[in-house]
């Protein structure tokens, strides 16, 4: 079948039983992140330019090209978000949650747009989960959002992840790294991207985060900011270290990360996922934001948060696990054993049981292959046979074990099963 329309290049529809997924890790952060004292805050898709502008950094991939931005009809240049952290920023200062007592705990979730070359694990329209926590400086707070983050992936289940880490520095030790890159680039400058030349001037950060495979060879031996560090941010990295070795949480220096969003001081973090999910492999990432509150008009206040990318989540799990089925499948034959199993089936559903029906007119071969295909997790089969004698033959698909049972029996054999 030709569709008349189709979705954009890069914007995605998800189906079930992908939605299953997605439901059941947004429930699953749900649940870590209230125990660690998050709620929820719900903030606009769409915004002022300017807010990007400030916080992402107009030298950096995001704001500089992947933005989708418009003049709407009173003339206002607005973007749709590209990321969740300059919008929550904004909500905080506007309506004055810094006068609430520290800290101040937010998550969010929701669609993300970027206009990237669209790839596996890349999308124009994406979804992110995260959390943003204001107020405290101390480094057992980064230490207990990287533990959080790693809780809700531990959580559901996700096995081969690795932690990575560095310090960016502040407004006190970033500027000598800059001057100190600035120097290293001079004799390569022509070499460099036309981008990479803009940014040599307004950024020479965003050089270590450039895509372009020749920049990538030049920048190899560039100076690394942990080697200009002022002893501060040296002992809060330190720090953090020290307690996420005593929380167990294991995790790998990175020298060369320094993220592609300008708002970012200190701690810097990425957790990577294995090779299935191909070059883009970061299910989640974050870092602390000190300086961003204050930029945005508010008191100064330190701040740190993290977002993980939905699809990519979705993406591991459906590695690690085939998609949740029913708790029963009822195969029928027959009108009358047809509506047996409706009635049934509606019983355990008022329960909470998810039960599939096999519809009557299909062979009973084609209805139990169809319940394995589901991954259901019994069947019950109706026919005449068991409408006569009242019990009806049950089989366990996951350990294979098999019975009969009559209509109250199986009811209660089946009761919220799942
Ligand atoms: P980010 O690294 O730009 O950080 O994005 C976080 C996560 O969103 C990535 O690790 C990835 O899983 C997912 N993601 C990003 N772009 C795409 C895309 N085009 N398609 C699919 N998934 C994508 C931020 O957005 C920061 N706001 C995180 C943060 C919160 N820092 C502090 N607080």
């Amino acid at each position: 079948m030709k569709s008349r329309f189709t979705a954009l290049k890069g914007v995605a529809d998800v189906l079930p039983p992908e939605t299953g997924l997605w439901r059941k890790i947004l429930n699953t952060a749900g649940l870590v992140m209230s125990a660690y004292g998050y709620e929820e805050i719900i903030p606009p898709v769409i915004e002022q330019t300017e807010l990007f502008l400030r916080s992402i950094g107009d030298s950096s991939d995001i704001v500089s090209k992947e933005m989708y931005t418009f003049t709407d009809k009173g003339g206002r240049s607005v973007s749709l978000r590209p990321e969740g952290t300059a919008s929550i920023v904004r909500a905080y200062v506007e309506h004055n949650l810094p006068a609430r007592p520290a800290p101040q705990k937010f998550f969010y979730s929701g669609p993300m747009f970027r206009y990237e070359r669209p790839q596996k694990g890349r999308q124009r329209q994406f979804y992110q989960l995260g959390a943003e926590c204001f107020g405290i400086a101390d480094p057992a707070v980064d230490a207990e959002m990287i533990t959080m983050v790693m809780a809700i992936l531990g959580r559901l289940g996700l096995k081969g992840l690795s932690l990575e880490l560095n310090s960016i520095g502040c407004k006190q030790c970033r500027p000598a790294f800059r001057e100190r890159l600035r120097e290293f680039f001079t004799p390569r400058l022509s070499e460099l991207c036309p981008d990479c030349q803009r940014r040599y001037e307004q950024n020479p950060l965003r050089i270590l985060d450039c895509k372009v495979e020749r920049c990538g060879e030049i920048r190899k031996d560039a100076p690394l900011i942990s080697e200009t560090l002022c002893q501060d941010c040296r002992d809060h990295f330190a720090s953090l270290v020290g307690f996420l070795e005593a929380l167990g949480t294991p995790h790998v220096f990175n020298p060369h990360m320094v993220r592609g969003l300008d708002y970012y001081t200190r701690t810097v973090f990425e957790v990577k996922g294995d090779a299935g999910l191909g070059a883009q492999n970061a299910v989640a990432a974050g870092g602390r934001y000190d300086l961003l509150v204050s930029e945005f008009g508010g008191p100064e206040t330190p701040a740190i948060g993290f977002a993980a990318g939905m699809e990519r989540l979705a993406g591991l799990l459906r590695q690690e696990a085939a998609a949740p089925g029913p708790a029963l499948f009822i195969a029928s034959l027959g009108a009358e054993a047809a509506t047996e199993a409706l009635k049934l089936a509606t019983r355990l559903r008022d329960g909470g049981t998810r039960v599939e029906l096999g519809w009557g007119g299909f062979s009973l071969k084609s209805q139990l292959r169809r319940a394995d295909k589901i991954n259901a997790g019994s069947v019950v089969i109706i026919g005449e046979d068991e409408l006569k004698s009242g019990k009806f033959k049950w089989k366990n698909l996951k350990d294979g074990s098999s019975g009969e049972a009559g209509r109250e029996e199986i009811l209660k054999q089946f009761s919220r099963a799942e």
